[in-house]
């Protein structure tokens, strides 16, 4: 394998299964051709040949080197295209762009994260690493909604959290069919139930502006300082290098300064949710 190094040219990476995760999102799991490593939470730029392309956070490890799995929901042109790949198609990787989740600064405390649709993504390469660091953290709490039972994406994962010490899972859903037994209502009701001692802990939301606006309200509404809520943001992006200026949000560019951000970062910023 080679190592790429110009950060305009993408490397090429062979697609090797699609997962079903939902009716409007899929896991592409992609062998790169060259030596690729990425930091949980930062993004890389995955390119259709002649098409275009389009910003996504990993959702597999950071610790597997030889594989980048990239959950993908079908949102336009260019992911409706992702969607309908054939296994063995190759795809172009720029990056990994950005700047990832701090994690060293969670070590000695609780982690509450709140996720939402396919805000999952980035939170699973997030507990995977938070899985490798677990003697240095006191307690990983995730409380994932989605709309549907039929949307809620990696099912396996909860069950596997819920087997690992000082690590828990809950979901909720919108909308409830007969077979739910979990928690009904917005992803946000999910945290009037679990115990955080907040002075010693960190929040990590990840999701739809909407939910990311209200989670963060009832995040500070339950006593967490501003400093200490990670948002991971998510605007229109072209170069993923702070050229180009489509990412700016106020003072920052998305790309090159976040995509996560504290929200004391940027919560006098225009246009945040
Ligand atoms: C740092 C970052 C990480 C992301 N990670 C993921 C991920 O892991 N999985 C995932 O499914 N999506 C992710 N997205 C969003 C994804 O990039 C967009 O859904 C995608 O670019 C849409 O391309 P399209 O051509 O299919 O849609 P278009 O036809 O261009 O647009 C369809 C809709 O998507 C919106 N959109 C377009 N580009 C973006 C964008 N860059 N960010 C947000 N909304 C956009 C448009 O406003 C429009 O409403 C991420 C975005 C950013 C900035
Ligand atoms: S995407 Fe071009 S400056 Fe951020």
């Amino acid at each position: 394998m080679t190592v790429s190094t110009n950060i305009y040219k993408p490397f090429r990476a062979r697609l090797e299964k699609v997962i079903e995760e939902s009716p409007l999102i899929k896991t592409l799991v992609l062998v790169p051709e060259t030596e690729f490593s990425f930091k949980t939470g930062e993004f890389i730029e995955l390119t259709l040949d002649g098409i275009g392309e389009a910003p996504f956070t990993p959702s597999s490890s950071p610790f597997v080197k030889d594989r980048i799995e990239v959950t993908i929901m079908k949102a336009g042109y260019v992911t409706g295209l992702m969607h309908e790949l054939p296994v063995g198609a190759v795809l172009g990787v720029r990056g990994p762009f950005g700047r990832g989740y701090p994690i060293e600064t969670f070590f000695g405390k609780e982690v509450l994260i709140l996720g939402g649709g396919c805000g999952l993504a980035p939170i699973r390469s997030l507990l995977y690493t938070l899985i490798e660091y677990k003697d240095k953290l006191k307690k990983v709490i995730l409380a994932y909604g989605s709309k549907t039972p039929r949307d809620c994406i990696y099912k396996p994962l909860f069950s596997y959290l819920n087997s690992i010490d000082k690590f828990e899972a809950h979901r909720s859903v919108d909308i409830a069919d007969e077979n739910w037994k979990e928690t009904v209502g917005v992803a946000t009701v999910m945290l009037d139930k679990v115990k955080v001692d907040i002075p010693n802990a960190v929040a990590v939301v990840c999701g739809p502006p909407v939910m990311m606006k209200f989670g963060t309200f009832k995040l500070l509404e339950m006593g967490f300082a501003p400093k200490d809520i990670f948002l991971s943001m998510e605007k229109n992006m072209s170069c993923g290098l702070g050229k180009c200026g489509h990412c700016m949000m106020g003072e920052y560019f998305v790309c090159k300064d976040g995509p996560v951000f504290t929200y004391e970062e940027v919560k006098n910023q225009p246009h945040i949710w």
